[in-house]
């Protein structure tokens, strides 16, 4: 992109400003700043300006999950069908690592840490582990996508390079970058990180699949014929990938998605959790559970939206090709973002002087013809790492893994 171009698309969108110190710039600086205005994703700043006018959510009702006694009826003949499908190579797994780990306490990836006692157990081994286990019991190996972020794509492919895809063919694992969104002042224009840089941060789960064709991997979709992705988070080391009976049961469904959802532990989960939206399958996220929401009961006096997805999500190709160009509502979380002042003086807050703009993955479910809310059981596989300590930890992940015959 040259100066010319980059000008004539900021005007277009109102922020010129972020090339008012292109000329204090040295050579290479200027060409980072071009490239990075190229590769930054400003689609979501007119969501951005219209936020206080957003529409409300829509009309919110109990979703009826398929459950455990159900599963359990007709789990050989969902493992069958799952098997199938897993033979023939029409499934491919997608794990979602762009995230920055902030909650932990880690500034590289998530996947990394290092959660053994007596040996290295690393969060990414566990996910290879998981994904070898199932392409075992169909004999051959998935496709496995991998999405990074600028923040942590060097980092995440030279780790697991050096630990040979922890015994993965290496063929089978395909590595693309999600977008970087920029972040904007409390008066909606993009601040600048420094003089010669955007502050932004990864874009959120939500643009994955635009991300991934973006990097010319419908090739290897096309070719190997493959009709479903199985989508999941890299925190959870005790998720099974590419489950068969999760498969065969969201095929017999004729549902274009399912999604992997677990009782709430308790009533402030923080968990999205299924429901129906304007009669159709919807996600909520649990921030914004209203109180009547989070307090309602079924006719059993049971919690009535207690069905939390753990985000390992099945997705119908051709559906999500068809939702590609939709775009996904926009979430704005307030956050403090290091950024220069006018005269271009550093400022490091620390209080929330901005917004950083996110697209999630949940809002596809109800974009796409039906959705198959899968119960499993907590224990078996739900044990995500999120924070230092307390709930949902790397301690109450060890225990679980230990829970369930694995040894640290
Ligand atoms: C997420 C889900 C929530 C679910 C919970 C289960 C979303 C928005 N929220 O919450 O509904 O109940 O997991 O544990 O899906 N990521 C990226 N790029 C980004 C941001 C995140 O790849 O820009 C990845 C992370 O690396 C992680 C996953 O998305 O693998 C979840 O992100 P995180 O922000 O940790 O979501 P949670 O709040 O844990």
């Amino acid at each position: 992109m040259t100066y010319e171009e980059a000008k004539t698309a900021l005007a277009a969108i109102g922020e010129e400003q972020l090339l008012s110190r292109f000329d204090t710039l040295s050579c290479d600086g200027q060409k980072a700043l071009l490239r990075q205005i190229e590769e930054t994703d400003f689609s979501c700043l007119p969501l951005f300006a219209a936020r206080g006018r957003a529409a409300g959510r829509g009309a919110i009702a109990p979703i009826p999950a398929m459950q455990l006694p159900e599963i359990e009826a007709h789990a050989e003949e969902f493992r069958e069908q799952g098997l199938s499908s897993l033979r023939s190579g029409a499934c491919a797994a997608v794990l979602l690592a762009g995230g920055m780990g902030t909650r932990l306490g880690c500034s590289g990836p998530k996947g990394v840490v290092d959660i053994g006692l007596t040996h290295p157990v690393y969060i990414f081994q566990r996910l290879f582990e998981s994904i070898a286990e199932n392409a075992q019991a169909a004999g051959r190996p998935f496709h496995f996508f991998i999405m990074t972020s600028e923040k942590n794509d060097e980092e995440t492919r030279g780790f697991l390079r050096k630990h040979r895809f922890f015994g993965y063919p290496e063929e089978y694992v395909h590595f693309f970058r999600q977008e970087m969104a920029p972040a904007v002042g409390e008066d909606g224009h993009v601040l600048l990180e420094a003089p010669g840089r955007i502050a932004t941060s990864p874009n959120g789960n939500g643009g994955w699949f635009v991300s991934l064709l973006k990097a010319g991997f419908d090739r290897i979709l096309q070719d190997e014929q493959i009709s479903w992705l199985n989508v999941f988070s890299v925190d959870n080391v005790l998720q099974k990938i590419c489950d068969p009976v999760f498969l065969g049961a969201v095929i017999s469904s004729g549902c274009a998605s399912g999604s992997k959802v677990i009782r709430k532990a308790n009533r402030d989960e923080r968990v999205g959790v299924m429901c129906l939206e304007d009669g159709k399958p919807s996600v909520i996220e649990y921030y914004e559970m209203s109180e009547e929401l989070l307090d309602a009961k079924d006719a059993q006096g049971d919690p009535a939206y207690n069905f939390g997805v753990i985000l390992n999500y099945l997705f119908r190709i051709p559906d999500l090709r068809k939702i590609a160009d939709s775009s996904l509502p926009v979430h704005f979380a307030h956050k403090a973002v290091p950024c220069i002042d006018g005269e271009g003086k550093p400022i490091r807050p620390e209080e929330p002087n901005g917004w950083k703009l996110e697209y999630f993955i949940l809002d596809m479910v109800k974009q796409l013809p039906g959705c198959l809310p899968f119960e499993v059981v907590r224990e078996k596989e739900f044990a995500p790492i999120k924070a230092k300590e307390g709930a949902d930890s790397i301690d109450t992940a060890r225990a679980l893994l230990v829970k369930n015959g694995y040894r640290l």
